[in-house]
């Protein structure tokens, strides 16, 4: 497991790094989400962003939504391209837990329909589909709406 530091986004060199990593990379090349779009995102000041370091090599960064209906949504979780498949986006999942775990007891992400390995991951880290957002950002594309949850509101102690 790679030995990561991961903090919040805290200038426009970090925010270049993953406005690159996303307008490069699927689901959003197919999306054709920009540059600018991208860095539009990761600098919106309603969002908290992490980005995750091992010493000086960028390897990945997390946009959380912690506001609205779905108080405690992964918005969007990117991996840099040669460090896919070595455990970082497991800790960047497990990080945004321990986050959203203290102020809900659900954690919602979306994933696209032909992102079948990026799905397959999230069933492994516990995550079940709630259902389908049919054409959501193009026909015949779907979002997958999935949720990891503690428990019912009621009933389940936060963590501290
Ligand atoms: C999806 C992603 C965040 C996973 O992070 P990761 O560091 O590659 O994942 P891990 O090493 O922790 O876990 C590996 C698992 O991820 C899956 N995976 C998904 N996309 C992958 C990719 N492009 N390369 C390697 N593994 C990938 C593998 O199938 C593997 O599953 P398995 O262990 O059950 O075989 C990362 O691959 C990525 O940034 N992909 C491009 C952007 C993307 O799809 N983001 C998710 C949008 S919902």
């Amino acid at each position: 497991m790679p030995e990561l530091q991961i903090r919040r986004l805290q200038s426009a060199e970090d925010a270049h790094l993953c406005a690159e990593l996303m307008s490069t990379s699927e689901p959003w090349l197919t999306f054709e989400r920009s540059y600018e779009d991208a860095r539009q995102l990761v600098t919106d000041p309603s969002r908290e962003v992490y980005v995750a370091f091992e010493g000086d090599a960028f390897r990945g960064f997390l946009v959380l939504n912690l506001n609205g209906v779905l108080n405690g949504y992964i918005q969007t979780v990117a991996v840099a391209k040669d460090a896919r498949g070595g455990g970082v986006g497991s800790q960047l999942v497990a990080f945004a837990e321990e986050r959203i775990f203290r102020q809900s007891p659900n954690v919602f992400l979306c994933v696209s329909s032909f992102n079948t390995r990026a799905k397959h991951l999230y069933e492994r880290l516990g995550y079940r589909e709630v259902g389908a957002l049919t054409d959501y950002f193009l026909p015949g594309k779907d979002e997958i709406l999935m949720r990891k949850t503690l428990g019912p509101w009621r009933t389940t102690i936060l963590r501290a």
